[in-house]
């Protein structure tokens, strides 16, 4: 009996604009740290790419804990963007987490629009592969820029002065959920010139204890995030990919390859994996490793040939 040749396994390889990215499988802001704590359970070199914490130009505090809650079939967090400033994140994270292999997006936070081109000409002169904007972020009690993703003219004003500050460096922006037209969000983004766009961020929720008539979180409000939000994740994901010709990044419930097979379909070039990776550490491996199986058994030789091949 003579042996068939092994198909070659599937190019799971994508393409943020200049980035080549060589799986689709990226770590979500918040859910990885900066890159490198998780590193012995998820080595960093072996995703796509790992999004960092955000970051702003000084150190940030936080909300009061507790931040995390869990609600039902998902959590709820308040953290507040706690993080450690952008000069300490370049001083001792980035270079180790580049040494891994990984390809690294720096999260981005900031109060008014010049706070994010401040970070993005800072970040432009180093060794980080793309900037991500968080204007989206649903639980600060004083928001400031971050509110500012759901105007549509300040969302092009912060990202035409990032995409001018990064001279060159790709700048992937992040939509909020609850809008009422995500998709001019996203045109205005690309307009602007950002090289992608990710969605969604958590969405804006309070859980209470009856009894003490408190809300469970320190902050009071936090965002929601996990299996409950997939549907409008997918939802905000497939009319962005049909109002822009930018990469769209697919966030939001995902907990296995099939979630993340779903956001391809729906358009998304790749996605990130969040509240996943609380649960479970080790799944962006797993889900790399069954998508390119489940690729494999349907003779599909890459991701394009399932992009935006949503029926409607
Ligand atoms: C604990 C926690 C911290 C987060 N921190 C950030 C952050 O710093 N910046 C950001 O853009 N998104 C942050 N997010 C949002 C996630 O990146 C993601 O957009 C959201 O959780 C939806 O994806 P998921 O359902 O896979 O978790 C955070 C989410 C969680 C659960």
């Amino acid at each position: 009996m003579t042996s068939r040749p092994a198909a070659a396994s599937p190019d799971l390889g994508v393409s943020l604009g200049p980035l080549r990215l060589k799986n689709p499988v990226m770590a979500a802001s918040g859910t990885f740290g900066y890159g490198l704590e998780l590193a012995g359970l998820c080595p960093p070199g072996a995703l796509g790419a790992v999004i960092t914490k955000g970051l702003s130009l000084e150190p940030w505090k936080g909300n009061p804990a507790p931040r995390i809650a869990e609600a039902a079939g998902g959590l709820l967090n308040a953290i507040g963007l706690e993080n450690v400033g952008l000069a300490a994140f370049l001083e001792k994270s980035l270079g180790p987490l580049k040494a891994t292999g990984a390809t690294v997006g720096v999260n981005v936070l900031g109060r008014t629009p010049d706070d994010y081109a401040i970070l993005s000409r800072t970040l432009s002169d180093t060794a980080a592969d793309f900037i991500e904007l968080n204007v989206s972020c649903p639980n600060l009690r004083h928001p400031g820029g971050l509110s500012l993703g759901s105007d549509p003219d300040a969302l092009s004003r912060i990202t035409a002065q990032s995409v001018k500050a990064a001279a060159g460096k790709p700048v992937v922006v992040k939509l909020p959920p609850l809008v009422t037209d995500v998709a001019d969000l996203a045109r205005r983004a690309e307009e602007a010139g950002a090289t992608a766009i990710s969605l969604i961020n958590s969405l804006p929720g309070l859980s209470l204890d009856l009894e003490t008539r408190r809300p469970s979180l320190g902050n009071g409000p936090g965002g929601l995030s996990g299996p409950p939000v997939k549907p409008l994740a997918l939802r905000q994901v497939m009319l962005c990919s049909r109002a822009v010709s930018i990469p769209v990044i697919g966030l939001g419930g995902i907990m296995g390859h099939l979630d993340a097979l779903e956001f391809i379909v729906a358009g998304a070039t790749a996605v990130q994996v969040g509240t996943g990776i609380l649960v479970d550490p080790t799944l962006p491996l797993s889900m790399i490793r069954d998508m390119s199986d489940w690729l494999s058994r349907r003779g599909l030789q890459d991701l394009g040939q399932l992009r935006g091949s949503l029926r409607l």
